[in-house]
Order: structure tokens, then C-alpha cells, then sequence
């Protein structure tokens, strides 16, 4: 099938200009990040716009795409071009997926549904985060076909862990994408200067929340005492427990009366993490799951080999969007690196910095099978709610279908030939 999206996009665009109609989602990242901001609280807006330390890491993911240049050919006939692209035996519309993000009800109240519905609309796939604002069950049934994975942070809990596989299985997902740069939160200053911890309002838990092992525990949990002193009530925490008992499962004074809710969100506070995790442990996670299963995180080469030698499916180069490592690598700087070093082994997908067509472009010319959109989707989302995270999306694809054939091609296969440069170089 060909495509024609970038200038079907482009038309639809210019004619509503016509009539005195302009985009109401800007297609420009500042115009985006500013409007975003304006549609968030500034918690929320710190939350996902922040990154670790200095925040050297998110410049040098920028840098890093920056630093590559595409060199595009002419005289080849682009008139029929096509983005699409295969994953894990799925076809996709462009070899794009949605990277999961925590929290997204931070952005706009359909949070993560209104991705889901997108992403299906536009046959890209979603990667459920394991902090969602929804449970995988609900944005699963707005998907139909669409394609989904799930990614999961690795929890103290074995039985937890073992019932979101189980879900996610069932709930149609394709591929489990385990994170593991984030062992522990990183060193976020605009969150830590405003106090602010989404998860501890009982945001971005909802996995948990429906999960029938976290609730048996986080009932068994209610019934022992909080650790630690008990400060005097002040009106903050007076709010922090309306939200808790608002993002709580359950009707709101039901809530706010039972000790089950705060309990929840001590429970996850106190398991999230399992900074102890090694190779080792992926045996466990093999033996549970048929899955593809792809390591997110992954810059070293020689953990790049290490996972083709443990047997995953695939790894995501990724800096989590600078979040993590003050003063790490950037992503597309590492890229080359770990495509070498698993040599068609297994799948190579990228993230961190991507925010246009072009960039897509990069990953694939530079050897990554696809690439993740982070941060752009939730800007849509805080920007224009729903209409806003399907147009930046759509407007990613159809600037990835443009700068397509611009280049020269007419296929993401040709893209893998483009010759890129090193500025400066
Ligand atoms: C993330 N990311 C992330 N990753 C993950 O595996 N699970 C998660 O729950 C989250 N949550 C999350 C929240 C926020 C607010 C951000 C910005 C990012 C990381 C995400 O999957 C991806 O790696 C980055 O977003 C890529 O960087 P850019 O392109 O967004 O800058």
C-alpha cells in the first residue's frame, strides 16, 4: 500500500488556511512545549519536562540527532512512497511506536485512552507504561486490533510481576519492553525543588490498583501502621489525601474513609524498585512469558551483546529522555554503537530526542528497526487533549512520509541506504 499522508496532511492544513482555519495543534516543537505547559499544572509540566541534574543528558540527545545529516538524493521518482514497516510479524504504519510514559493524567484526564485511540486510528503501536494513569484492560478495549505492548519496571514483587505478564497477555499485548535504566528515580531537580512525586497522590498507579495480587497486598498493608513518625496534618497533606482517594478505584468517600488507598501508594512506594536486578534474573522473567521481550535502556555495546546472548528479542537505545544519568551518551550518538554490536542479531529500537519525522528518518538510516515517541505524544495531550496527541502524531508520520521521499526514497527499506554525515565532519 502507498502513502500519500504527508501531503494529504499538508493539503487538509493549507485549504483550512484557506477559509481563515489555522492548526490547532502547533506542528512546532516550541509552539507545542509552549502550549503544553499552559494546559498543565506546574508540577505536572516539572514532572514531564524535567530531566536529571543539569539536564546535560536531554541537550545531548538533541545534539546527538542534531549531529547527524541527512544527505538526500534527487532524480529517483518518489511519486509512490510507502512508511510502512514490520515488527514481531505486525505490520505497522511507519516504524514508530508510542513510548510509554508514566503518569499522563497529569497532561489531560483521558491521559493514556486518548493515546490509545489515536495510536489505533493511525496503526501505530502503543507500549502501555507500567505507570499509567489507566489500566492496560481499559485502554486494550478501545485499541480493537491496534497494535500494543507492555513495558514493565521490575518490582520487588515476584507474584506482581508475574500477574502483569499475565495481563498483558491477555490484554492483546505484543512485546514486553522491560525497562531498566530506572532502578531507581534519578536526580530530577525541578521535581525535587516543588516536593513533587506524582505517585505519591496516587497518580500514575493505576496498574497496580487494578492488579488483584497488589490489591490482596495493599489490604494486608492497611492493616499494619505506616512506617515511620506521623507528621501533623497540614492542608497540603489534607489535599494529597483527596487525591489519593480521588485516583483510587472506588467511590470517593468510600475512599477517603478506608486506609486501603494511602496504603496502596505506600505499597508501591515501598516495591516499585529493584535496584538489585542482573542478566541473571532474565532467565525468571523468559521462563514466564512467550513474548518478545526487549531491554530498555540498553547503550553500552557490550550490554548490547549481552542481551543477544541472554536470548531477548530486542533492546530499546534509550536515556529515558535524559531522566536518569546526568551527563550520559545520547541516544542517537549510542545508536551506532549497539547496531554493530548486535549485528541483526535481534531488533534495535531507539528513543530519546525523537521529535519529527526527520529524526525517524536518522534512526532508521543510522540501523535502529524503529523508533519511540516520548515526550511530543503528552505535549499533544496537555496541548489539545485527545485531537491533540492524534495530530502530533499524525503530523510525525506525515512529515516522516515527506521527508521519505525528499531524500529519495520510497520505502523505509531505502532508508536504511541513506548516507548521513557528521556535522563538521
Ligand atoms: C518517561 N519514560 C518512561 N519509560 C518507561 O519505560 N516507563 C515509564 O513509565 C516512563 N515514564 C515516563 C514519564 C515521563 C514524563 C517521561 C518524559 C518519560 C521514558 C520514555 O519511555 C522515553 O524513554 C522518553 O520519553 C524518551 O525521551 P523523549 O523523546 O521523550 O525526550
Amino acid at each position: 500500500m502507498t502513502s500519500s499522508i504527508g501531503r494529504d496532511r499538508q493539503g487538509d492544513i493549507y485549504r483550512a488556511g484557506t477559509f481563515g482555519r489555522r492548526p490547532a495543534t502547533p506542528t512546532g516543537w516550541d509552539d507545542l512545549v509552549a502550549r503544553a505547559r499552559r494546559g498543565m499544572t506546574r508540577a505536572g509540566f516539572a514532572y514531564i519536562a524535567g530531566g536529571a541534574g543539569r539536564e546535560r543528558t536531554m541537550s545531548a540527545n538533541d545534539d546527538a540527532w542534531a549531529q547527524w545529516q541527512l544527505v538526500p538524493r534527487v532524480l529517483r521518482d518518489v511519486s509512490r512512497r510507502t512508511t510502512r514497516s514490520e515488527l514481531f510479524g505486525t505490520e505497522l504504519a511507519a516504524p514508530v511506536l508510542l513510548a510509554p510514559v508514566g503518569v499522563a493524567s497529569m497532561a489531560h484526564r483521558r491521559a493514556d485512552l486518548a493515546a490509545a485511540e489515536a495510536c489505533a486510528e493511525l496503526g501505530i503501536p502503543m507500549i502501555f507504561s507500567n505507570q499509567a494513569s489507566v489500566p492496560m484492560e481499559e485502554c486494550a478495549a478501545v485499541m480493537g486490533d491496534g497494535p500494543r505492548w507492555f513495558q514493565l519496571y521490575w518490582s520487588t514483587i515476584d507474584e506482581l510481576v508475574e500477574s502483569f505478564l499475565a495481563r498483558a497477555q491477555k490484554s492483546g499485548c505484543q512485546a514486553i519492553v522491560v525497562t531498566l535504566d530506572t532502578t531507581m528515580l534519578g536526580w530530577r531537580n525541578r521535581d525535587l525543588d516543588l516536593g513533587s512525586l506524582p505517585f505519591a497522590h496516587g497518580w500514575g498507579i493505576a496498574q497496580y490498583t487494578s492488579d488483584p495480587v497488589f490489591q490482596r497486598l495493599a489490604a494486608e498493608r492497611a492493616k499494619r501502621p505506616s512506617s515511620g513518625p506521623q507528621p501533623r496534618p497540614t492542608p497540603a497533606a489534607v489535599r494529597t489525601l483527596i487525591d489519593i482517594s480521588r485516583a483510587h478505584p472506588g467511590g470517593f468517600l468510600d475512599n477517603l474513609r478506608s486506609p486501603i488507598p494511602r496504603a496502596a501508594v505506600e505499597l508501591f512506594l515501598e516495591t516499585y524498585s529493584r535496584p538489585s536486578i542482573t542478566w541473571d534474573d532474565l532467565a525468571w522473567l523468559r521462563e514466564r512469558t512467550d513474548l518478545p521481550i526487549l531491554l530498555k535502556g540498553v547503550l553500552h555495546p557490550d550490554d548490547a551483546r549481552r542481551a543477544v546472548d541472554a536470548g531477548v528479542q530486542g533492546v530499546v537505545v534509550s536515556t529515558h529522555g535524559g531522566r536518569q544519568v546526568d551527563g550520559s551518551i545520547g541516544a542517537a550518538q549510542a545508536l551506532p554503537g549497539v547496531v554493530d554490536a548486535v549485528d541483526g542479531a535481534i531488533k534495535v529500537l531507539v528513543d530519546s530526542g525523537i521529535r519529527t519525522g526527520s529524526d525517524v528518518l536518522k534512526a532508521v538510516a543510522l540501523g535502529a528497526d524503529a523508533a519511540l515517541v516520548g515526550r511530543p505524544w503528552v505535549y499533544g495531550l496537555a496541548a489539545g487533549g485527545p485531537a491533540g496527541v492524534r495530530d502530533v502524531l499524525h503530523n510525525l508520520l506525515a512529515e516522516l512520509d515527506l521527508t521519505l521521499g525528499l531524500t529519495g526514497c520510497t520505502s523505509i527499506a531505502d532508508a536504511r541506504d541513506i548516507t548521513l554525515v557528521r556535522r563538521g565532519a
